[in-house]
């Protein structure tokens, strides 16, 4: 069987950083066939296809996920699909979209979306129902490079949810809030499955809480603010989240009843968010430090930090180890390093 991703080209890295961790932790086999220009080809074993929808709701760096039934040249789209047995993917209404990722298809794409909408009809007969808004089943057409594909959707990343859950629209919000997205795709790069404890000991407003709890994770957040810890249960609850546990403490002398399974963190770089009057470089080197006793061996911590921090210094000491990183451009003085270690 064999998948599309239509990645965001919001980051470089990123998009396939998140996917490749997801598809890890739920144990999902895989080989890629195509990695070009925000699209990627996956070729996994048909037993997956019942765990891709949930797969395909997790990712935040993703727009689409595809169910590919047709993979062509651009020139012979047309007789494939006129041979392809549609009634074995549309069950009841569809609609047909195409999407050309670059400018060399010569396709016009309401045209093609109108011809192969017909020829799908064709092929449905009487069964056959159009509905553009909202359809149960989605026909996406991807043309790149030459290349066309045609499947089913198989699942669409809401972009109404990263939209509704934007800091300043909860009802507790804080200047240096991290984006919804930024804090999914971090929670993803730590492997969580559900069920599992996730922490995080610079909680803030909650924003990294909120999406490890949407995706099934048991969450502990602490900050030294007690305004924060008030904020973070606030927007937990506005969010339906309940298993949580949120306190007021010092992430240089945390102390947890149990050992969690994946710390994501976003620490004060100083700037909009206090550090206590404690040099960054300390205040990260002592919480490190405390950290490190309270995952579990093998755990994944995934950390943003500003680029002038020196990590080996922070790390130094500690059993963490750096397995991935990851840079995200803030603007010409700051750029953001997201950074996945492993407790060895
Ligand atoms: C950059 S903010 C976190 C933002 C968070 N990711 C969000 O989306 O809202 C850092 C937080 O660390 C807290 N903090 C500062 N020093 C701390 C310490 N020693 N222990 C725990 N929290 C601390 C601050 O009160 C602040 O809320």
């Amino acid at each position: 069987m064999e998948i599309a991703l239509v990645l965001s080209k919001e980051h470089q890295t990123l998009p396939l950083a998140e996917i490749k961790a997801v598809l890890e932790c739920e144990g999902i086999n895989y080989s890629i066939i195509k990695d070009q220009e925000g699209l990627l080809l996956l070729n996994l074993n048909e037993k997956y296809l019942k765990n891709l929808p949930k797969i395909a709701a997790r990712l935040s760096y993703t727009h689409e996920m595809i169910h590919i039934i047709i993979r062509t040249d651009e020139d012979k789209l047309i007789s494939e699909a006129k041979n392809c047995p549609w009634n074995e993917y549309i069950p009841s209404d569809y609609a047909v979209r195409v999407k050309k990722m670059d400018k060399k298809s010569t396709h016009n794409t309401s045209d093609l979306e109108w011809e192969i909408g017909s020829i799908i009809k064709a092929s449905l007969g009487e069964n056959a129902k159009v509905k553009l808004e909202d359809p149960s089943t989605l026909i996406r057409i991807v043309l790149q490079d030459g290349m066309a594909i045609s499947g089913y959707r198989i699942g669409q990343i809401s972009k109404k949810h990263f939209y509704n859950l934007k800091p300043h629209k909860r009802p507790f919000f804080y200047p240096g809030s991290m984006s919804p997205k930024l804090a999914r795709c971090m929670v993803n790069l730590t492997r969580i499955s559900t069920g599992e404890t996730l922490l995080d000991p610079f909680c803030g407003t909650g924003g990294i809480l909120i999406e490890a709890g949407i995706i099934g994770a048991r969450v502990i957040g602490t900050d030294i603010d007690y305004k924060m810890v008030k904020g973070t249960k606030e927007n937990l609850q506005h969010c339906d989240i309940n298993d949580y546990l949120v306190f007021q403490e010092d992430a240089r002398k945390l102390e947890l009843p149990e050992v969690v399974d994946a710390i994501v963190t976003d620490p004060p770089y100083g700037i909009s968010a206090s550090t206590g009057g404690e040099t960054s470089e300390n205040l990260y080197h002592q919480s490190m430090m405390s950290l490190e006793r309270l995952i579990k061996e093998d755990g994944l911590m995934c950390l943003a930090t500003p680029h002038y921090l020196n990590l080996d210094e922070i790390f130094k000491g500690t059993n963490f180890k750096i397995i991935e990183q990851h840079h995200i451009r803030m603007h010409k003085s700051l750029t953001r390093v997201i950074s996945v270690l492993k407790k060895i």
